[in-house]
């Protein structure tokens, strides 16, 4: 039995990772983001100090790039060229160039083609902002998962204090609006709905019962 394919999709940060995370484990499935691998990209250009307005100084620095999604545990760790990056990728400044790096053509298409991949043959939960329009059409199961913009900053906001970063509430709330406003206008594969996706809206869910809504969708299409 291989498998099905659940494709989550949805804004900055409405859950989507933990929930897939959680989805991935309860059904012995690989859970993958999509979102660290833009990320990896960007921390890389960012460190070399390529232009983040070509999409040709970034597509060939992606064809010389090894990103590896490693699960450990209950979480994923992200190696770039074999070196752990999986904080690295989370800094204030991958996380404002990363809509910039996203937007390009060519970087899509591989990062695409790099996830279809991973996908091939196996159970996944896929977590990003086209993967139920663009890397996975064919999903089984395709969850929209939404919170409200207050509920999303707040979130974040706890995640942060435990992690012992102070960012102001009113900073994280801009800074998440920013990033889905460059992600849903871009020209290719922008944020949105596919049709045949269900519409989840986290905002007064708890975790657990996002995961239980999403399991018993999957389960019936299994
Ligand atoms: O999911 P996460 O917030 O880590 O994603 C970081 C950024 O990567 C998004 O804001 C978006 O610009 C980009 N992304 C994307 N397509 C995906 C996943 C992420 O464009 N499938």
């Amino acid at each position: 039995l291989k498998g099905i394919t659940i494709a989550i999709d949805g804004p900055a940060a409405a859950g989507k990772s933990t929930i897939a995370k959680r989805i991935a484990k309860k059904l012995g499935y690989t859970y993958i983001d999509t979102g660290a691998m833009y990320r990896a990209l960007t921390h890389k250009a960012i460190v070399q100090g390529i232009n983040m307005d070509s999409d040709n100084e970034l597509s060939d620095l992606l064809r010389q790039t090894e990103i590896v999604l490693l699960p450990v545990n209950d979480t994923q760790a992200i190696l770039i060229d074999g070196e752990d990056c999986t904080e690295e990728i989370r800094s204030q400044s991958v996380t404002a160039g990363v809509s910039k790096v996203a937007a390009h053509g060519t970087v899509r298409k591989l990062m695409v083609e790099k996830q279809r991949d991973l996908a091939a043959g196996m159970g996944v939960v896929m977590d990003g902002r086209d993967i139920g329009t663009e890397v996975l059409p064919d999903a089984e199961v395709k969850i929209f998962m939404t919170a409200s913009v207050d509920e999303r900053a707040e979130r974040r906001f706890i995640e942060n204090t435990k992690r012992g970063i102070h960012t102001p509430l009113e900073e994280l709330k801009q800074a998440i609006e920013n990033r889905d406003k460059a992600d849903s206008e871009r020209e290719i594969s922008p944020l949105k709905r596919a049709e045949d996706a269900i519409l989840v809206d986290t905002t007064s869910m708890s975790i657990e019962e996002v995961v239980d809504e999403i399991v018993e969708i999957a389960e019936k299409r299994m």
